[in-house]
């Protein structure tokens, strides 16, 4: 195995990032555009600084590192250092860490390599502020959809612009950000499993063959909001009634389309919510995923159509607004082929899979060859605070990205 990673220096910065916006029970709240993620990324930009690296924050508040003086176009390495609420502190946050660390040991021991690799923390991967995910590697991109953001707003109705302008985001400057998309040769992502595949099969280390396309849709029923006493049931017009129907029957419904197809609804909000109220409204977040955007479109189908089943039964009506659609990404061959190749140098048993959560890797490989390495997740745990990785299995990737890039260049 390649010498050079620090495996204690590197274990150290990630524990001082999960730190910030650390909770009590070991997990994370490091929202996008909070101050604990504006802090996170002033941590990780130091950290870079002090490895030596020229720091760079773009319009999107993304934070990049390379060596002084050298010269694009680079290979990138990183992930997004934003959390979910209550999530666990490797998601994103490791492949960030990892990227420095690389970095680092490249730089260290003078390595010719070391010029021709950048670090990067992306912002806004998870999406959780606005519904829409990827914004950070979207804008390196010069994909931001900037006028959508413009009318966005957070859960607790507060304007997109609003957030971003108190972050110190200029809406209106975040497609400059995609300036540096030329600087960019490839990416490589090192991250978390997040699910329980490689635990089950006893494998230390995977490489990524696709990541899932991820739909999300806000569905508004509206009912007649009326006395939870004194209407008969046959006269109600009950909003939360067939919300919770369309909900309780999606795992059936999704599965009648695709066996590997997954969906979701993680917000739902009864309008005025009261306990002797029958619902008026209801508003939910739908989420579809696969690898085939097709059978993505597919699900997406059966379930407007068994919604509008449901209110015509229960004397509702629906509407279904877009919130957001990415669609799946395969990994680029010649990439992967470098991943493998430094996987077997570990002697550590590995596989391919495909990822079920999104990552900023799906955005890059449509612009540049791109490429990810999973580690495994205890239980497959994530999105949670009890979301965790053996050290061993988080430097095992450390040094597994770093001869994948030793194999790549
Ligand atoms: C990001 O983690 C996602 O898959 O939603
Ligand atoms: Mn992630
Ligand atoms: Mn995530």
């Amino acid at each position: 195995m390649s010498a050079g990673v620090d495996a204690e220096r590197f274990l150290e910065d990630l524990r001082a990032l999960s730190r910030i916006g650390g909770r009590p029970d070991g997990g994370l709240d490091r929202l996008a555009w909070s101050q604990p993620d504006l802090e996170g990324r002033r941590f990780i930009g130091r950290r870079m600084r002090e490895a030596g690296l020229e720091v760079r924050t773009d319009e999107a508040l993304n934070v990049f590192g390379h060596l002084p003086a050298s010269r694009g176009p680079w290979l990138l390495l990183g992930s997004h250092a934003d959390s979910v609420p209550r999530g666990g502190r490797l998601d994103g946050a490791y492949g960030v860490i990892a990227a420095l660390e690389v970095v680092r040991a490249l730089t260290e021991s003078s390595d010719p390599l070391a010029p021709r690799v950048e670090a990067v923390a992306f912002a806004d991967e998870e999406g959780v502020r606005f519904g829409e995910g990827l914004l950070g590697s979207e804008a390196l991109a010069g994909e931001v959809d900037v006028e959508r953001l413009r009318s966005a707003s957070d859960w607790e109705g507060v304007p997109a612009l609003e957030v971003l302008r108190a972050a110190g985001v200029d809406l209106d400057r975040v497609p400059d950000a995609g300036r540096h998309m030329a600087e960019v040769s490839s990416y490589l992502e090192l991250h978390i499993e997040q699910g329980p595949r490689l635990e089950e099969a006893g494998q230390d280390l995977a490489v990524v063959t696709g990541i899932v396309g991820v739909a999300r849709r806000h569905v508004i029923i509206e009912g007649e909001q009326n006395h939870a006493g004194t209407t008969p049931f046959r006269l109600r017009r009950d909003a939360g009634r067939a919300a919770a129907r369309a909900v309780a029957g999606l795992r059936e419904l999704v599965q009648g389309v695709d066996g590997d197809a997954v969906a979701n609804v993680g917000v739902i909000q009864f309008d005025p919510g009261g306990i002797n109220v029958v619902p008026g409204r209801a508003e939910f977040d739908l989420e579809v995923r696969h690898l085939e955007a097709t059978v993505v479109d597919r699900v997406l189908d059966a379930f407007e159509a068994r919604l509008r089943e449901i209110c015509a039964e229960d004397g509702c009506r629906a509407r279904t607004a877009v919130r957001s659609s990415v669609p799946p990404a395969r990994m680029d061959p010649k990439l992967m082929e470098a991943l493998e190749r430094a996987c077997r140098a570990t002697g550590r048993p590995f596989t391919r899979i495909p990822s079920g959560a999104g990552h900023d890797a799906q955005v890059m490989a449509r612009h540049v060859p791109s490429a990810m390495l999973f580690v495994p997740s205890k239980r497959g745990i994530s999105h949670a605070p009890e979301e965790d990785t053996s050290d061993e299995h988080l430097v095992l990737g450390v040094e597994t990205l770093l001869q994948a890039v030793r194999e790549l260049l």
